[in-house]
């Protein structure tokens, strides 16, 4: 596994061929072995054998998460329970988490394409990998366990919370990787430095964040203050967990969708159109190996575009901006937090922990955005230039995310830390 694998740059039209013989198999077994897709193709006018060209995807109805509430919790399985051998399960904000299972094949494919993740951003099998992505019925723990383990890497299964555990470990048991959310990075980083520590004392070469958005200034800052290389990775549970799509070393562009095992589509969130490559809109993944819970187009409601690839033939997608359904709208104007943190990102005086306030004491929607200062500014700013800063930021956010906020600038440690993933928006308006 400390090689690329042939697939990874194999010819455009190599690839297409497998993922079309794939792509037949899986909507066959999904229309066989699972009642939900023999009715809804049934309902749609469609059949397998429609399936003659890979476009031909676009034909098939889309599968929504709607749609997995509705057959909770096992009735998506395409296989007898007896062949199953994980649960996993996405909590979500609302209503019943959805739950994916897998088989001992969809176990070792999962396996095999984190250790091909990890290795994508510069791990190896000589190295020590620190998890700190919670275990659990979240797919980020153990799915990044059985990567490095898959890769031959030694894994420290730390999982999430315990920050100062998190620091001791770091210092003690030097690792040179570390997989976890990116605000979870920032509150071991911070406590790091609380301990007098600087990038020098880190012995991690190579971060692996996901799980949430997170921007470029994020990793700007993360990169200086451990020493280490920040790199991108994506997944979410009812496709099969982190590893779906990576960000490679070599260009650090944006992350290449693994698609031996998944087939990206980009669609107009709105009308469900499949728009070409290179525009925007929500992305829509069919898996094509998996046998436990096959998905046939399946709206993640992720928004982003699909890229030629760079470092691999297979495509890449743009870093994620948000979720359909994380869009704030105010006073008609439409905004993801990750525009917000991005603005932020550009003023040197800011930390990226920040937390967007929504409240409507009229008829309108206002904002207000909580954003500690750096760490080294603790007890420094007041009165005028708190003010200046204040109004500093208010300003680029006018213009380059184009909604009116409230910004109130906090000192250092004010804002709670996240151990998993960071929730960026606390809503007060009154629930209609
Ligand atoms: O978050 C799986 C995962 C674990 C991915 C660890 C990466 C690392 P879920 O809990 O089902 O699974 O949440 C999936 O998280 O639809 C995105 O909205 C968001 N997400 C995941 N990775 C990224 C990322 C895991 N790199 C949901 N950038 C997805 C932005 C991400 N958002």
């Amino acid at each position: 596994m400390n090689t690329i694998e042939p697939i990874e740059t194999a010819s455009v039209d190599e690839l297409r061929a497998l993922q079309l013989g794939r792509m037949r198999d899986v909507v066959r077994r999904a229309y066989t072995q699972v009642p939900h897709y023999t009715a809804a193709f049934d309902a749609a006018g469609v059949h397998p054998d429609d399936l003659v060209r890979l476009e031909d995807i676009a034909k098939f109805p889309l599968t929504a998460k709607e749609h997995l509430r509705q057959n909770y919790p096992y009735g998506m399985f395409a296989v007898p329970m007896e062949q199953i051998v994980r649960i996993h399960a996405s909590s979500g904000t609302t209503g019943k988490p959805t739950v994916c299972g897998y088989t001992k094949n969809d176990i070792d494919t999962w396996s095999h394409l984190m250790a091909r993740s990890i290795r994508a951003a510069g791990g190896r099998s000589s190295d020590k990998i620190h998890v700190a992505f919670g275990y659990g019925l979240f797919t980020g723990g153990l799915g990044a366990h059985y990567g490095g383990e898959y890769l031959g890497a030694a894994v420290i299964p730390v999982s999430g919370g315990f920050t100062e555990r998190q620091v001791q470990i770091i210092v003690d048991f030097k690792p040179d990787i570390i997989m976890v959310t990116p605000s979870y990075m920032l509150a071991i980083a911070d406590a790091f430095e609380q301990q007098g520590l600087t990038a020098r004392d880190c012995s991690l070469r190579i971060g692996i964040f996901g799980a949430e958005p997170w921007g470029e200034g994020m990793r700007a800052d993360i990169e200086r203050r451990m020493g280490l290389q920040a790199l991108d990775v994506y997944g979410l549970s009812e496709i099969m967990g982190p590893g779906v799509a990576q960000e490679c070393i070599e260009t650090k562009d944006g992350l290449t969708i693994w698609e031996d095992h998944f087939f990206p589509e980009i669609i107009n969130p709105e009308t469900g159109q499949v728009v070409p490559d290179g525009e925007h809109g929500e992305l829509v993944i069919t898996t094509l190996t998996k046998e436990g819970m096959p998905l046939i187009r399946y709206r993640t409601r992720d928004l982003t575009r699909l890229l030629p690839g760079t470092a691999r033939t297979m495509r890449r997608i743009d870093r994620i901006g948000g979720r359909s359904d994380d869009m704030l709208i105010i006073r008609g104007v439409n905004v993801f937090p990750s525009n917000i943190e991005s603005v932020l990102a550009r003023e040197e005086n800011l930390s990226p922990h920040y937390l967007l306030e929504l409240r409507r004491p009229g008829n309108l929607d206002e904002l207000d955005v909580l954003v500690e200062t750096k760490a080294a500014l603790a007890g420094k700013l007041r009165g005028a230039d708190l003010a200046a800063l204040e109004r500093r930021a208010e300003h680029a956010i006018k213009v380059f995310a184009g909604v009116t906020t409230k910004v109130r600038v906090v000192e250092p440690g004010t804002l709670e830390r996240s151990q998993g993933k960071a929730k960026r928006v606390l809503d007060l308006r009154p629930k209609d």
